[in-house]
């Protein structure tokens, strides 16, 4: 167990890749602290928790607030004396084009995505520099380093998570707390399910994603522990970008469709599915 025994703070823990990081931790031995708004779905994550004998607090705070942000770790402590891991995973996107985002829309996005982020490291990393230890893992998108369209205010506040990460690895290395971020492309879960599972997007991800399907929460877990763990000692300010290649390529459909008669010639039929695994 590459966690045991460590205490992990994620926030946005109540689903999607949030659950799946605060699950995985827990069948590594870590306790967690399930952070969200809504008490219900992260009491559901630590019944989750506890089926695999592991110990964790479901805690009701709004990371946009920073009474709120106090109050976790204080409950964190409360509970098990120590914070070891924080992983910052609540996030809120809204689809519009940049010329009608109101203002209460973009002050949402901001304060949970960027504003959150900041909140968290200011009060955990606190807590972990009078230890002078700590793993801190930001769930970005590569849509902060990437421009994409109708997610201005999104991009924006992960390129600022983005820029966050180093600048916090920069400030807290003196206390041996480790700073880095993961970087998804479009992972299903309710966040972005209608889209991965619309039958345009589909056609879409094949001719987009190298590795021809949208991700999966597991995806993005082998780095989350990876970044939790001691293997990961000597890395800070880093972003893990997790796209199945999105981000580094660029394709056009006439270029995916040379590819697909090439692999005909070859009597090679391409693994370009959706619903393929990845094994
Ligand atoms: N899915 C993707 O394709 C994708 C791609 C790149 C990056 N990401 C990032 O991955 C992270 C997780 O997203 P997801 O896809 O797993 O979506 P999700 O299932 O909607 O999870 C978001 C979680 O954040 C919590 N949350 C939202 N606002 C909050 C607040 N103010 N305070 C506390 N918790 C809050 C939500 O719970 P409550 O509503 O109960 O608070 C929810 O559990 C986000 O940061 C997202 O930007 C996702």
């Amino acid at each position: 167990m590459r966690l045991k025994d460590k205490v992990a703070i994620v926030t946005g823990a109540g689903s999607g890749i949030g659950r799946a990081i605060a699950l995985a931790y827990a069948a590594e031995g870590a306790k967690v602290v399930a952070v969200g708004r809504r008490l219900g779905p992260l009491e559901e994550t630590v019944a989750k928790l506890a089926e695999i004998g592991a110990g964790g607090l479901a805690f009701s705070a709004d990371v946009s607030v920073s009474a709120d942000v106090r109050r976790i770790v204080e409950a964190t402590l409360d509970r098990f004396g120590t914070v070891d891991i924080l992983v910052n995973c609540a996030g809120v996107q809204k689809f519009c084009p940049l010329l009608e985002v109101d203002d209460p829309t973009l002050d949402e996005i901001v304060d949970t995505n960027l504003k959150g982020v900041f909140f968290a490291l200011r009060e955990v990393g606190r807590e972990m520099a009078r230890r002078r230890k700590g793993k801190i893992i930001n769930i970005s998108s590569i849509g902060g380093a990437v421009g994409r369209p109708l997610r201005s205010a999104y991009c924006a506040s992960k390129g600022g998570v983005d820029a966050l990460t180093r600048a916090a690895a920069a400030e807290f290395g003196q206390y041996n707390i480790n700073v880095n971020a993961i970087a998804p492309g479009i992972v299903e879960t309710t966040m972005t399910r209608e889209l991965a599972q619309d039958p345009e997007n589909a056609e879409e991800f094949r001719m987009r994603i190298p590795l021809g399907r949208s991700g999966r929460t597991e995806d993005v877990v082998g780095a989350a522990i990876f970044l939790a763990s001691a293997e990961s000692d000597y890395i800070t300010g880093i972003i893990i970008t997790i796209d199945g290649g999105t981000s580094n390529v660029v394709t056009r459909a006439s270029e995916i469709r040379a590819l697909r008669e090439s692999a005909e010639r070859l009597g090679m039929e391409p693994r370009m599915n959706p619903e393929s695994s990845s094994a």
